[in-house]
């Protein structure tokens, strides 16, 4: 058994953080997106990955993901030259893949259960696919099945504007050969791309045994802002642990779960978890709230924040209101001005977004 993690795409929902980065590689409580479906499928005992990167972030992703040794895995990179599609992304992948089962997962996805139950059902009963669904309150965003009381998978069909359930198919997809032989037999979509769920639909119509699970747990789609707000609050509730390497003085006050990363420096805070702060951090004079993650080298000064999740190196420095709800991204500056007229001054990216009351 093989697994294949599609990690290319544009993150165009994600932008700006995306356009100096992929999305796969946005932290999620200060780690990777991507290395959580990597160590889930090295956990289900799969350790032959294929990552399939885009021109645009595939060095960026190789750089920082490396060969696998971290994970125990064996990593192959393969590049797909142009984005047209999952179906796309499998059709090159396979001289890596060969004749092999395998695990497709879409590396902005995250889900809550191990794969280990969905594997076993997926070998035990010969399938020729096992998709899973979980029930969401907007289907129309992705593709969705009609399946009947058995779980038998009738219909799929990718973004419909009148969807037929409510069932969203998951970015986690297992298959064996069967699948190469759907790709080279269906048609690009309207957007132009191969599509995965054509290939599926493509084994149902030949009556291929297609099953369908529906998920217990939580699954999330990191690929918007508060879908990845989201997940960092799912993590850091559920998996963080309290570990404190950093410095914290004598005039602070850590509460709850709070992991602070060696070399980072705590003045005069108030944390109160679950928190996490990356390595050679320094906070001053701040309260930082419940899900929180900070990354590595960030400076927070005479700052209040509360469910945000701030990435490398940025510096918030002496900002009066607190700060919810919010992304900001590598090296970003806010500070409180300091020169007259009191004023706001902007350098801000393309498509950021800005609140202010
Ligand atoms: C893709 C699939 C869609 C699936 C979704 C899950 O959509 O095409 O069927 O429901 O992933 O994340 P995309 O993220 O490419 O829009």
């Amino acid at each position: 058994m093989k697994a294949l993690i599609l990690s290319g795409g544009k993150g165009t929902r994600l932008r700006p953080l995306t356009y100096t980065g992929a999305k796969q590689l946005v932290p999620v409580a200060n780690k990777p997106i991507l290395w959580y479906g990597i160590e889930a499928i090295v956990a289900a005992g799969i350790t032959e990955i294929g990552i399939i990167i885009s021109p645009e972030t595939g060095e960026e992703i190789k750089t920082q993901t490396g060969n696998g040794e971290r994970f125990g895995a064996k990593i192959t990179y393969i590049l797909q030259d142009s984005p047209d599609g999952l179906a796309h992304a499998v059709k090159i992948a396979q001289p890596f893949l060969g004749d092999s089962p395998f695990l497709m997962y879409l590396g902005d996805n995250l889900i809550q259960s191990d794969l280990n139950s969905f594997l076993e059902e997926f070998r035990s009963k010969k399938l020729d696919s096992l998709i899973l669904l979980c029930a969401v309150p907007n289907p129309s965003a992705f593709g969705v099945a009609k399946v009947d009381e058995g779980g038998r998978v009738l219909q799929l069909v990718e973004k419909p504007k009148v969807p037929p359930s409510n069932l969203a198919l998951v970015g986690i997809y297992f298959f064996d050969r069967a699948i190469h032989e759907a790709i080279s037999n269906i048609q690009p979509s309207a957007r132009g791309e191969l599509e995965i769920t054509d290939a599926i639909q493509y084994l149902i119509d030949r009556e291929k045994q297609v099953t369908a699970r529906q998920l217990e747990g939580w699954w999330l789609d990191t690929g918007k802002k508060d879908d990845l707000l989201e997940a960092n609050r799912i993590i850091l509730d559920t998996r963080l642990e309290l570990s404190v390497e950093g410095e914290v003085d004598e005039k602070s006050q850590i509460i709850g779960r709070v992991k602070i990363g060696a070399g980072s420096r705590i003045v005069n805070c108030s944390i109160r978890g679950p928190v996490v702060i990356g390595r050679e951090c320094h906070l001053e004079n701040c309260f930082i709230g419940p899900y929180s993650s900070i990354a590595d080298r960030a400076t927070l000064i005479d700052v209040d924040l509360e469910h945000s999740v701030i990435l490398q190196a940025a510096r918030i420095t002496g900002i009066e209101q607190r700060i919810v709800d919010s992304a900001i991204g590598q090296r970003a500056q806010l500070k409180a001005a300091s020169q007259r007229p009191k004023a706001l001054r902007f350098l801000i990216g393309d498509d950021s977004q800005i609140e202010l009351c």
